[in-house]
């Protein structure tokens, strides 16, 4: 990604994350609206589970310039995501509930650019994550 990229990303993800509580509980209720099938994998807490969910993005939207300093921690992400009953095509459930979620927080700041700055996000995320499992 490039630094106009970065930036585009950074600056939105600081949007968002100041109403992370909400947006991740419009995250988990879009993804179970896509997918009703994923709610019984969940089996802890889903505003817990929002928390983690909404630092792990944090740490890899604050990493984007080093990724490869994440690999590591997004290959083992993975390799877990498995044993919790995840299967490929989950990941683009997820995909489409996450650019939904910032896309109805972010209103006009969603632009095509930053749309396609988050795709690359989820990408860098989920492809080694896919890829370990
Ligand atoms: C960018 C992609 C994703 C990120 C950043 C992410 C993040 C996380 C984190 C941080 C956890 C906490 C436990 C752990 O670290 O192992 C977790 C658990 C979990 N994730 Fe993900 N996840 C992603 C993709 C997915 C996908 C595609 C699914 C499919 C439905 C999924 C379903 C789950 C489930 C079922 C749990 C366990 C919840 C529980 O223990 O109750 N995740 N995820």
């Amino acid at each position: 990604m490039d630094a106009n990229e970065i930036e585009k990303v950074q600056r939105t993800f600081g949007k968002v994350a100041l109403k992370k509580e909400a947006a991740a509980a419009q995250f988990y209720a879009k993804l179970f609206e896509l997918d009703p099938s994923l709610r019984p994998l969940f089996k802890t807490d889903i505003t817990k589970q929002g928390e983690k969910l909404m630092l792990t993005l944090a740490t890899a939207v604050r990493s984007l310039k080093t990724p490869e300093t994440i690999k590591d921690t997004v290959v083992k992400m993975g390799q877990r995501h498995r044993g919790y009953g995840v299967r490929d095509k989950d990941y683009d459930t997820v995909a489409k509930a996450l650019l939904w979620t910032l896309e109805k927080n972010l209103g006009t700041d969603w632009t095509p650019d930053v749309e396609q700055a988050w795709t690359k996000v989820y990408l860098l995320i989920a492809g080694p994550m896919r890829q370990a499992a």
